[in-house]
C-alpha cells in the first residue's frame, strides 16, 4: 500500500493503471476510519484492480463554527486499518493542494440540498460535491463507494453524477452499526458514555417507526410524531430534523405509499449524529 499525498504522483500511477485497462475504485472518506468505511473498502475490494481511499477533512465542506478543527485525525492508524482490507492506494493531500491560493471553481446540485441536512448546514452539499468532482477526477475511477448512513451525500453525488454526464458507476452501501443499533460514524469518538448510551434513541426511534409501518400506520405526521416523542423523551438530545421523504426528491410525504426514507439528525449533547432508514411501503 502506498499513501500519496502530491497530486503528481497520483496522475502517474492513475495513468499507468488506466493504460493496463484495469479498474478503479474510490472510496472517498475524511478518515478516522472504521468499520463502516472499511466495508466499503472490502466491497470496492471484491471489484476493482486498483482500490484508492481518499483521506481528506475537506474544509469547504464545514460551516462556520462546526467541528472543522476538531474533527478527528490519524493517518497512522487509518494506515493500519486500511492497510488490512487491502487497499492499495491511501490518497491524503494537503488542504492546500486542492485548494490553491486563488481557487475560485464550485459544484453546486439544487433543490435536493435544500432540505433536511441542507436546511441546517447551509453550503455543506457544495462543498461535499465540489470535493467529490475533485477526487473523481484526479482518482479517475470506474466505480466509487457512498454509504447510505448519509443518504441525502448519495441522493446527491448520484444527481450530480448524472447531470454533468460523469463516466463511473456509484455504489451504494448499507448502514454499518455497533452491537446495540448505534450507527458508525467518526464522530461517536466525541461522545462521552452517558451521551453513547443516550445516542441509542436515533436508532431505537427507526425501528419503532418501522415496527408502526409494518402494523399498517400509513399516515406520515403520526409515524413522525412518535419519533419526535421519543427522542424528546431523552433529556441529552436535541432534535435537529426528523422527517419523512420520498426517496426520489427528499420532500415530506403525508401519506406512506411507495419507498421513503426516514432521515434523521440529532444533537447528543454537542455532537450531531445521523441516522436514516428506508422502507419499501406497498400501496393500500
Ligand atoms: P465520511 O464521513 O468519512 O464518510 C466516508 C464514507 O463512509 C461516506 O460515503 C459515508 O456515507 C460512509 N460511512 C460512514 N459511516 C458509515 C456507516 N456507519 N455505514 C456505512 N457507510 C458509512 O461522507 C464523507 O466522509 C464526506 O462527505 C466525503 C464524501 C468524503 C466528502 O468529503
Amino acid at each position: 500500500m502506498e499513501i500519496i499525498k502530491d497530486l503528481g504522483r497520483l496522475k502517474e500511477v492513475v495513468g499507468q493503471v488506466r493504460a493496463a485497462g484495469q479498474t478503479i475504485g474510490l472510496v472517498p472518506t475524511m478518515g478516522y476510519l472504521h468499520q463502516g468505511h472499511l466495508t466499503l473498502m472490502r466491497e470496492a475490494r471484491k471489484r476493482c484492480d486498483l482500490v484508492v481511499v481518499s483521506i481528506f477533512v475537506n474544509p469547504l465542506q464545514f460551516g462556520v463554527g462546526e467541528d472543522f478543527e476538531e474533527y478527528p485525525r490519524d493517518l497512522t492508524r487509518d494506515a493500519e486499518l486500511a492497510g488490512g482490507v487491502p487497499v492499495d492506494i491511501i490518497f491524503a493531500p494537503p488542504v492546500a493542494a486542492l485548494y490553491p491560493k486563488g481557487y475560485n471553481t464550485f459544484v453546486e446540485v439544487e433543490g435536493i440540498t435544500e432540505s433536511l441536512c441542507g436546511c441546517s448546514r447551509p453550503g455543506h452539499f457544495r462543498g461535499v460535491t465540489t470535493v467529490v468532482n475533485k477526487l473523481f477526477n484526479l482518482v479517475e475511477p470506474h466505480v466509487a463507494y457512498f454509504g447510505q448512513k448519509d443518504a441525502q451525500q448519495v441522493v446527491v453525488i448520484k444527481r450530480m453524477v448524472e447531470d454533468l454526464n460523469m463516466n463511473l458507476e456509484i455504489v451504494t452501501v448499507p448502514i454499518v452499526r455497533e452491537a446495540d443499533g448505534l450507527a458508525m460514524s467518526s464522530r461517536n469518538v466525541y461522545l462521552s458514555p452517558e451521551e453513547r448510551e443516550a445516542a441509542l434513541v436515533l436508532s431505537r426511534s427507526l425501528t419503532t417507526a418501522g415496527e408502526l409501518i409494518d402494523r399498517g400506520e400509513r399516515d406520515a405526521r403520526k409515524v413522525r410524531e412518535t419519533m419526535v416523542a421519543m427522542i424528546e423523551g431523552e433529556p441529552l438530545a436535541t432534535i435537529d430534523y426528523v422527517e419523512i421523504v420520498d426517496l426520489a426528491n427528499l420532500q415530506p410525504i403525508d401519506r406512506l405509499t411507495g419507498p421513503v426514507l426516514i432521515a434523521l439528525a440529532v444533537r447528543i449533547g454537542k455532537t450531531r449524529l445521523l441516522d436514516n432508514k428506508m422502507v419499501g411501503v406497498n400501496n393500500v
